[in-house]
């Protein structure tokens, strides 16, 4: 068996089931999924679709009405325009990362991963034989990748940038400022790919237009993969589908892969992303509002805990919050916290709460926790996280 580390934040929630099975109170904060129930209008078109007995074997890429919308929505939402043959349907974003890696990676080619960044984008790269790199971002630049550290990180071997805007853990969104100085930079090594994951496009806090890297020109279109999908906006995790455009060849590639791996997305469920993609968004406002007034508590929370600290995120449903003053700290036990890790691991036996570790996301020492959970629940969780800091004995800063 190759060694694949298992996702940190399915272990974390997994974890919280665990101990609730075996009758602890938990509280998790580490589910990356809207606890939205997904809208009406969507589960009907796909109860319609079962009715009329659309359950046989989906073309591979995705209905054709199905790839339609989608083209739709890029020109919508994005000014991109895509004809139906450079889109394919998937199971979530997370198949199609992984099968834009599978139909492209050369054995040993490297991919670029800004970090803090999504726990499953290294262990894919290494799952598909090439080498995840790293790109460090700083909590004093709220994690925006730099031009010159993207620049100095590009090699002959480099096949992909991934980009993640808005970012899971921090919640940071690149503007297009940001997004055009790191295009000028790849205009000069034509042989990279980007590949956008903006799974998290309509979870934005304020009025800033989005802009993904694909808008910067024709040329920059030609070499990005952009990966989409319901999962997060339509409150659809369980649905299991994600989308993306591109370059045909690449598409037609990914096409083949899907088609000798998967197969198709589940037949009935395509045609509630139909609904989902064509259908009213009123109720992503009210969704926003309620996730706007608990990013709101849960920063204000954070950042009254001694020890804790953390930036107002612009969009997504974490916080990735700084925990470096409570490295050394000693528990009532009189164990020594000396990893992020054993933080969290502190936070589930004192404090009855799940969080997952910043190592998970490359990056140490933090944690992220998800506000995807009612407020009540947020507010008690963050609590007994500040309850348990104050029962540690801090290291005595050096003079
Ligand atoms: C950055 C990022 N990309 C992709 C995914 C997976 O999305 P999907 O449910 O469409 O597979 C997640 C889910 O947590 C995510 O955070």
């Amino acid at each position: 068996m190759r060694e694949t580390k298992p996702s940190a934040s399915l272990e974390a929630a997994q974890l919280a089931r665990d101990l609730r099975a075996q009758g602890r109170r938990v509280i998790s904060l580490a589910t990356g999924e809207p606890d939205f129930p997904t809208p009406d209008h969507i589960k009907q078109a796909c109860i319609d679709a079962l009715a009329a007995n659309h359950t046989g074997y989906p073309p591979v890429p995705g209905i054709p009405a199905l790839r339609e919308a989608i083209c739709e929505k890029f020109r919508n939402d994005n000014n991109l325009n895509y004809a139906p043959n450079e889109v394919i349907v998937a199971n979530g974003v997370k198949q199609i990362i992984f099968n834009a890696l599978a139909a492209s990676l050369e054995p040993a080619q490297e991919v670029l991963i800004p970090v803090p960044g999504w726990v499953s984008y290294s262990e894919m790269v290494r799952l598909n034989g090439g080498v995840p790199v790293e790109l460090p971002t700083r909590y004093e630049d709220n994690f925006r990748l730099r031009p010159e550290d993207l620049e100095a990180a590009i090699t002959d071997k480099t096949r992909w940038l991934l980009l993640n805007n808005p970012s899971n853990p921090t919640g940071t969104i690149m503007s297009e400022q940001d997004i055009r100085a790191l295009a000028e930079v790849l205009e000069r090594h034509p042989h990279v790919m980007v590949l956008s994951d903006d799974i998290y496009e309509h979870i934005r806090y304020g009025d800033v237009p989005y802009f993904t890297i694909a808008q910067v020109s024709d040329a920059m279109k030609e070499r990005t993969l952009t990966a989409n999908g319901v999962s997060k906006s339509w409150c659809m995790t369980g649905w299991r589908i994600g989308f993306a455009a591109g370059p045909a060849a690449l598409i037609e590639a990914m096409r083949v892969y899907q088609g000798q791996t998967t197969g198709g997305v589940m037949h009935p469920g395509q045609y509630g992303a139909v609904a989902a993609l064509n259908g009213p968004r009123d109720f992503m406002d009210s969704n926003l509002a309620e996730f706007q007034k608990r990013r709101d508590l849960g920063v204000k929370l954070i950042n009254e805990t001694d020890g804790l600290e953390c930036h107002v995120p612009d969009g997504a449903f974490y916080l990735f919050v700084k925990c470096a003053d409570l490295i050394g700290a000693t528990t009532p036990a009189g164990n020594v916290i000396s990893t992020d890790a054993d933080l969290t691991r502190y936070f589930v036996e004192e404090a009855e709460v799940v969080c997952v570790p910043g190592a998970a996301f490359g990056m140490s020492p933090f944690f992220r926790i998800s506000f995807a959970c009612k407020s009540e629940v947020l507010e008690e969780a963050l609590l007994q996280i500040r309850a348990a800091i104050g029962k540690l004995e801090l290291k005595t800063k050096e003079a």
